[in-house]
């Protein structure tokens, strides 16, 4: 038993010198939304879709910090507000509706990060906030535009 418990100090204590990637690399085209938009993104989006992820205390320890890590650089790889007015246009409007899509599923933010920070659940009156940016800022309706391709 006490041989156990010494090799998962061991063991714990080790996987502390693997390297993980904490960047907050510069902002180049952060995007252009209204002022009630953008602080819900800011509030609820902004730790894993931007490049001013707040990085937590338990991102510097392992394990929680492997998973906190490849939720950013995944978030990130998907849709990045901190580079979003470097999309093309069409790129810019698809992801705009993917917003108000994921969030009305509620799938967006991930469950495991709302158990830790239950402010960032995006509340109804924000959803209708959202859809009234979506409208003006996301995809036309589909069949309205002619050959639209739905790449992500
Ligand atoms: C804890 C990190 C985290 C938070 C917070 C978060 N996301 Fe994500 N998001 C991810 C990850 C990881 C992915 C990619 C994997 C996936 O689709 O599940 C993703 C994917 C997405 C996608 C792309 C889906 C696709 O298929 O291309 C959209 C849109 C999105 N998130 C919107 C949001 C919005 C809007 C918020 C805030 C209301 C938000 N996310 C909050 C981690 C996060």
């Amino acid at each position: 038993m006490k041989k156990i418990l010494i090799g998962l100090v061991v063991l714990f204590a080790g996987i502390q010198f693997v390297p993980v990637e904490r960047t907050n690399p510069p902002v180049t085209q952060a995007i252009d939304a209204p002022p009630a938009v953008q602080a819900i993104l800011d509030r609820s989006c902004a730790d894993c879709h931007s490049n001013q992820t707040r990085w937590p205390w338990y991102s510097r320890v392992a394990p929680a910090s492997w998973l906190v890590a490849k939720d950013v650089r995944e978030g990130r790889e998907k849709l990045n507000f901190s580079e979003f007015g470097d999309y093309p246009e069409r790129r810019q409007r698809h992801k705009v509706s993917e917003v108000l899509e994921e969030v009305e599923h509620g799938e967006m933010p991930l469950k495991p990060y709302l158990l830790i920070h239950r402010d960032a659940k995006v509340s109804e009156p924000e959803i209708e906030t959202l859809r009234a940016w979506v409208a003006v800022a996301g995809e036309a309706p589909r069949g309205e535009e002619e050959g639209e391709s739905h790449e992500s």
